[in-house]
């Protein structure tokens, strides 16, 4: 069965106003600007065609989709011809079959005829249009100079490229550059010459591609497939679902044959992606299956004991048992959960459920402590709402992107393409980050300011933008009258515009010029629409809050918010990030960040649930951690987390799970969290998932099953057995039962069901009676909270400071092949690209140490040591080490501090004070 979906030829045209025409006889209306190819094909009258593909603009190379048209002489290409009202074409006529015949009979001519073993056998668009034109045979038979019998690229894990197979329609060369923005593919010679050459005709593995698969899915030949096409065959079926990956939340076609999935395409229509997607959430799926999974429940009595399969009766019992007889001996409060931003919005429910109502207490956290509470609470006290303002679509609309404290271009990969052809466009570009990020100038993309702040002072320069702001008569001051509290405003004003926030005072504290950050301040605020996007090198700090209080200050002052093309976007590290936060994962809020104190909203939840809740906020994960080494917190379920691996400082994490009398794992593969467990509970891979995950724009989007789950139930379905033995009964029918209480509960989520969401894709909350298919941007007409409040965002250095003995400053990242601690991507075939973690060093700070580019060398800080391979490069300032996080050998956290954001606790990763030496053996590693 064939499943590809229709292409158009040529994108969408929207917002224009329709022309009329006749195509072979039939009345045809369609948006100014759109090509006769399009308009065609929407009434149904198919023109054949190769070069041209709806997700890329018309090239008009291959001369197959030749028509007439009244008054035009020849035959135009109706990919290339705009429609315009009275014309008349004809798609059909007798001339027109035999130029396309003869055009597509040159193509064919140096084309190898082995289609039945072919891998795009049944996809494949030449094979597709030489039926269609009617070519019966070649005239020119396959003697004569041709292109067959070149060498295959297999170079790449993921996809091959047979360039025998090569029509040189460029559909692969544009995407690269349009739609992926990479530039890694040219065509290089001219006519019969002509060939597709990644980078410096480098086999791809080699080349500047990143294997987003972009040119994969243009190619209309086999020329570029993927490898498990190849191996396996055709799909003939699809699954439409969502990346377990980053917050960015791409919808894919999951397309399978039977019950093997063979491939994952893209959605064309998926709101986040448009059609993209990177190399992790299109390629790398294989750890879903790895021979690593457990499957089966695990218990054991003690942590030096070998683990014993059991079933899932005998597991939950297991726990139920321990759980209950710790609350029986040390009160409710000795028990605990943590929730998971990779599960769906409906596991992490009635994980917080359980807490709440079988625990008995509100000993609830999430992962999002560790990487954007500060978001959460910066956004609710400024704006009233926890959440990014836009959608991702936003920044087409804007002038100038702000970016700090963000790597899109490794961390969240299709939304950095969207905005590098927005840069491409015209936008200007501001990053301030420590390290020279691949878009402070890449291909054809290049910041107007690179502001490389020392680490630890990101509120110092958001202070010295503002002061610039409120000094140079660059206030919006219609909209801080009309939209802002005066009196905080005021304040704030005469804060920032003191001498000490100026940007002279802090360019010794920050390291960059007080001239550049001046600049870099009048384009912000100058600009038309001026849009910030921020990540963790924002929220991972001391001064997590004060930094996105003082991001939301700006734009407020700026009237850079509440509009298209504008707004403060924390840009989410986990695919459910949000989804998690919202679902009621903090220990002071129920879903919708509504307050555990508050009588009304908790009445409504003792209600639905028929419990009587704790009107106490419950603990946070690093104050379980210290109640745990002090032996008054002693019971903890963990939902999909390796805190172990990724909470600061691993050994004091490690010291609190060895406390425990009780430790349940609920996670795919054994890690170093369950090194400390006593349960361990199969869960299931993104794959196996019913339900939604809400990506960086409140979108939420449904998860379907591709496959049942390996260890037969849904981890939704396990929580729920463990909160009933526990003796609070949980149970529903199926994943959307869940959905429809969250929807009960929760006034943002209140008119959203998976009805609704199979019928309308995905949306975006709010989604109730106000907006019922959701609501894409924020605060457009006022504030959530009414009016918006400034905070005064005084710049407090971290106490973690470099000096004599650690004069170093760490700080840590992403990139692209991986993800996060690595247990899904390093599971795959992405290892190829990022085998272990390195330690970025500047030339000068390497030279002082006598380390050399590829040497190993011993990291260490205040709390601990760890080794890794030197990799020397400017890409860091003097005085900063840059690491990734991916892979537990490096055990990055050893070095980290517990030092945390005034308001959240969220630690502060992105500022380490340390020391970096040659190893005594000096290994000489392969960096
Ligand atoms: S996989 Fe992506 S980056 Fe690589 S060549 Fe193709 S389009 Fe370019
Ligand atoms: S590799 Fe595919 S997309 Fe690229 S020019 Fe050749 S046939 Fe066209
Ligand atoms: S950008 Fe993020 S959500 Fe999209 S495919 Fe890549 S990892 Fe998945
Ligand atoms: S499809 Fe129009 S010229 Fe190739």
């Amino acid at each position: 069965m064939n499943i590809a979906r229709r292409d158009f030829g040529t994108p969408t045209i929207v917002d224009a106003p329709l022309v009329s025409l006749t195509i072979d006889g039939v009345a045809v209306h369609a948006p100014a600007g759109t090509s006769v190819m399009r308009a065609a094909l929407s009434a149904g009258i198919g023109i054949p065609k190769l070069c041209a593909t709806d997700s890329l603009a018309p090239f008009g190379s291959c001369r197959v989709c030749l028509v007439e048209i009244d008054g035009r002489k020849g035959m135009p290409a109706s990919c290339t011809t705009p429609v315009e009202n009275g014309m008349v074409v004809r798609t059909q006529t007798p001339s027109l079959a035999k130029v396309r015949k003869g055009v597509v009979e040159l193509y064919i001519s140096d084309h190898p005829l082995d289609c039945l073993t072919c891998a795009a056998n049944g996809d494949c668009e030449l094979q597709d249009v030489a039926g269609a034109v009617g070519l019966r045979d070649v005239r020119y038979g396959f003697a004569g100079e041709n292109h067959l019998g070149q060498p295959k690229d297999e170079s790449n894990p993921y996809f091959a490229f047979d360039p025998s197979k090569c029509i040189v329609c460029s559909r692969c060369v544009r995407a690269c550059a349009d739609v992926q923005g990479t530039f890694a593919l040219t065509l290089t010679g001219r006519g019969f010459d002509s060939k597709v050459a990644a980078s410096e005709s480098e086999p791809f593995a080699q080349s500047e591609c990143v294997s987003c698969g972009a040119c994969v899915q243009a190619c209309p030949t086999a020329t570029l497939i993927e490898k498990s096409v190849i191996e396996n065959g055709q799909p003939d079926r699809v699954v439409k679902t969502t990346c377990a990956y980053c917050g960015v939340g791409c919808s894919f076609d999951a397309q399978l044959k039977g019950d093997q999935l063979i491939r994952m395409v893209p959605d064309a229509v998926g709101g986040a992606n448009e059609g993209h997607s990177c190399v992790k959430g299109r390629f790398a799926w294989g750890y879903a299956t790895h021979k690593d999974r457990v499957t089966t429940p695990q218990i054991r009595e003690r942590i030096d004991q070998p683990w014993r399969d059991v079933g899932w009766d005998e597991a939950i019992a297991f726990a139920a048992q321990r759980f209950v007889a710790i609350r029986a001996r040390y009160g409710r409060h000795a028990l605990g959960g943590i929730s998971s931003s990779r599960c769906t919005n409906e596991e992490v429910f009635v994980v917080q459920k359980m807490v709440r109502a079988a625990f008995g207490n509100n000993n609830i956290d999430t992962c999002a402590r560790v990487c954007h509470s500060p978001t959460g609470y910066g956004l609710k006290e400024t704006f009233g709402t926890s959440a990014g303002t836009q959608d991702f679509k936003s920044v087409d609309h804007a002038d100038v992107i702000l970016l700090i404290g963000a790597n899109p271009t490794d961390a969240h990969p299709v939304f950095a393409s969207r905005m590098k052809r927005r840069l491409r466009q015209g936008a200007q570009l501001i990053v301030v980050d420590p390290r020279r990020i691949d878009l402070v100038r890449s291909a054809h993309v290049a910041a107007r300011h690179h502001l490389p702040l020392r680490p630890g002072t990101n509120v110092a320069m958001i202070n010295a933008l503002a002061h610039v702001v409120v000094t140079e008569g660059l206030v919006d001051e219609a909209f801080v009258a009309a939209r802002c509290e005066r009196e905080s405003f005021e304040r704030w004003r005469a804060f920032v515009a003191s001498p000490e926030c100026s940007p002279e005072h802090v360019a010794r504290d920050t390291g960059v010029s007080a001239a550049e950050i001046r600049a870099a301040a009048r384009l912000y605020a100058g600009a038309r629409n001026a849009a910030i996007y921020y990540g963790l090198g924002v929220t991972e700090h001391s001064q997590g809050t004060t930094m996105v209080m003082g991001l939301a200050n700006l734009a407020m002052a700026t009237g850079h918010i509440g509009r298209e093309g504008v707004g403060v976007n924390p840009l989410r590290g986990q695919n459910n990030v949000q989804g998690a936060c919202d679902m009621g994962s903090f220990p002071h809020e129920f879903s919708g960040y509504r307050h555990i104190s508050d009588a009304a909203v908790r009445g409504a939840f003792d209600s639905k649930w028929q419990v009587h809740l704790d009107p106490e906020p419950g603990l946070r994960i690093p104050n379980m951690f210290a109640e745990a080494i002090g032996g008054a917190f002693r019971g903890l379920y963990v939902q999909g987390e390796d805190v172990a691996q990724s909470d600061p400082n691993s050994a004091h994490v490690a010291d609190a799970l060895r406390s425990l009398d009780c430790l349940v794992v609920h996670d795919l593969f054994h890690n170093e969290t369950s090194n400390y467990a006593h349960v361990f509970l199969p869960g299931t891979s993104f794959l196996e998932k019913d339900g939604t995950y809400t990506n960086a724009e409140r979108r939420i989007n449904r998860v379907r099953p591709v496959m049942a789950p390996l260890a037969g139930i849904s981890e939704w379905e396990a929580v729920c057995r463990l909160s009933t033995a526990l003796g609070y009964p949980m149970s529903y029918g199926n994943a959307a039962e869940i959905m429809d209480e969250i929807a009960a509960l929760t006034p943002t989520f209140a008119g959203v069901s998976f009805a609704k969401l199979d019928r309308e894709g995905g949306m975006q909350w709010p989604v109730n009676d106000a907006a019922s298919l959701g609501t894409r941007i924020l605060h457009e007409n006022g504030f959530v909270r009414g009016k918006g409040k400034f905070f005064l965002t005084r710049y407090v250095p971290t106490d973690e400071q470099s000096n004599r003995r650690y004069p170093l400053l760490l700080t840590t990242g992403r990139i692209l092949s991986q993800y996060n601690v690595g247990t899904q991507t390093r599971r795959t075939a992405n290892v190829a690209w990022h085998a272990r973690d390195l330690l970025e060093i500047h030339p000068h700070d390497a030279e002082l140490r006598g380390v050399v580019d590829g040497d190993t060398v011993l990291l260490s800080s205040r709390k601990g040591s760890t080794t890794l391979a030197a990799h020397v490069t400017s890409r860091v300032p003097e005085g900063v080490v840059y690491t990734t996080f991916h892979h537990p050998g490096t055990a990055a956290n050893v070095v980290t501090t517990e030092n945390s954001d005034w308001a959240t606790n969220c630690p502060e990763y992105k500022v380490t004070a340390v020391e970096v030496r040659p190893t005594n053996e000096r290994t000489r590693v392969d960096a």
